[in-house]
């Protein structure tokens, strides 16, 4: 007879507990602990029962003939990329990112490249499959083998694919399917796990690759545990700011490919578009001398983006200067502004300074620090820069200039 236990389980990184508390003692967050129940007679049994001489069968991997695995090349470059070449036979992809940022329109689109398919599954339990035709009519996708599932019952979408068996499955959104055995809400930690698992076992049987689509939490985590990390092969995010065009798809996690690589799109009325060289209309575009403005390379992952970055110095009217960095860490930036003072004789001691990198994309390396400076200087100096040149460098606490990783990619970019 079952033997059920409550236990808690954190939502940030998935450990459990026997008792509650306000705190994870492993991860430190606080109100995260939730309660779940698990079947204590079916643990013990597995731990008293070893099958020794069960009929299973070891192979090596030189017996695979090969053929091994023939990967779904979607026709979306840069989704392909990310993915390290297509989706993988059996392999159960997360796709998680904030509300409103794309994510139902990347699939629609990536389904949309995929006519080679027979038969496509999409479990839609956010959308109507009316307002999917509406979108997909409006950007003229031809979904003709994509068959629409409206349901959030776990257990009766299985059972469909025992039935149907799709060649591909699409299921936007996790957090709406639920199984009802477990009796909790869609969306709670259990709920999710079970869904994930339920996804996993019919992906790696029926060797069919699904995409599962998740949210994103507002401090940028992927809602429910980090066991769905565990779970699934690879963790795709898609990020951008909503007010931005620029979206970029990384891969968190990769099973099969590399987690270097980003793909770039950009979201306009025809839906997200392929940027094989972002910021490169920047560099064309870009006309005479501008004060405090540069031109920088960054890099994400392995790929190169022409960025404008910009500052503003002026007078401070309160004691403490405001420094503030949008796009750019704020205690590099500090440390650049005491470089200036220390090294280039900058009275920036009552100037507000104020740094932002145009597009909606984050410099997370340290190779625009001369950009960033040089941006500073100008605004301060109100001296303007060469509005075709670019600045690349890593300035050091010596206030050195160093060369920064990947030179040669950057230079590249910039011709
Ligand atoms: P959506 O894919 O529904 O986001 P998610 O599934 O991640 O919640 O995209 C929603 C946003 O994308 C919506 O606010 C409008 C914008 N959008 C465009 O700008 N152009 C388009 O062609 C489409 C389809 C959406
Ligand atoms: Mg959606």
């Amino acid at each position: 007879m079952a033997k059920l236990k409550a236990i808690y389980v954190c939502s940030n990184c998935g450990i459990q507990y026997g008792k509650w508390s306000g705190s994870c003692a492993d991860c430190g967050e606080w109100n995260t602990l939730v309660e779940d129940v698990i079947d204590v007679s079916v643990q013990k049994k597995q731990e008293s029962q070893i099958k020794r001489n069960a009929q299973i069968t070891v192979r090596k991997l030189s017996d695979l003939d090969g053929a091994r695995m023939i990967r779904v090349e979607t026709g979306i470059k840069e989704f392909d990329r990310v993915l390290g070449g297509g989706m993988v036979p059996g392999s159960l992809v997360l796709l998680a990112g904030e509300p409103g940022i794309g994510k139902s329109t990347l699939m629609l689109q990536v389904l949309a490249e995929l006519s080679q398919l027979k038969s496509i599954l999409y479990v839609a339990g956010e959308e109507s499959v009316e307002q999917i035709g509406l979108r997909s009519d409006r950007l003229s996708h031809k979904l003709d083998n994509v068959d629409f599932l409206m349901e959030t019952d776990l257990d009766t979408i299985l059972g469909y694919l025992a039935e149907n068996k799709p060649d591909l499955i699409v299921v936007d959104s996790v957090s709406v399917i639920y199984s009802e055995s477990l009796g909790s809400f869609a969306g709670s930690i259990p709920q999710v796990r079970a869904v994930t698992e339920g996804f996993m076992q019919y992906a790696k049987q029926s060797q069919t690759p699904v995409l599962l689509v998740g949210h994103v939490t507002k401090d940028g985590s992927i809602a429910g545990p980090k066991v769905m990390e565990h779970l699934v092969d690879v963790v795709l995010h898609l990020e951008g700011d909503r007010y931005e065009e620029i979206r970029l798809l990384r891969a968190l996690k990769n099973r099969f490919g590399s987690t270097q690589e980003v793909g770039v799109f950009q979201m306009d009325s025809e839906g997200l578009q392929a940027v094989e060289s972002p910021g490169q209309k920047l560099l064309k575009e870009r006309t005479g001398n501008v004060i405090g403005s540069a031109l920088t390379v960054t890099i994400d992952g392995r790929r190169p983006f022409v960025l404008e970055v910009q500052a503003l110095v002026s007078k401070s009217y309160f004691g403490y200067p405001k420094r503030s960095a949008t796009g750019f860490d704020l205690n590099r930036l500090h440390m650049l502004i005491a470089v200036l003072e220390k090294y280039h004789g900058l009275k920036l001691g009552e100037q507000d300074v104020f740094v932002n990198v145009v597009g909606g994309i984050k410099i997370k390396e340290p190779g625009c620090d001369l950009a960033i400076m040089e941006a500073i200087k100008s605004s301060f100096k109100k001296e303007p820069l060469d509005g075709q040149q670019v600045f690349i460098g890593e300035v050091g606490l010596d206030g050195k200039v160093r060369d920064p990783y990947f030179k040669e990619i950057r230079l590249k970019e910039v011709g």
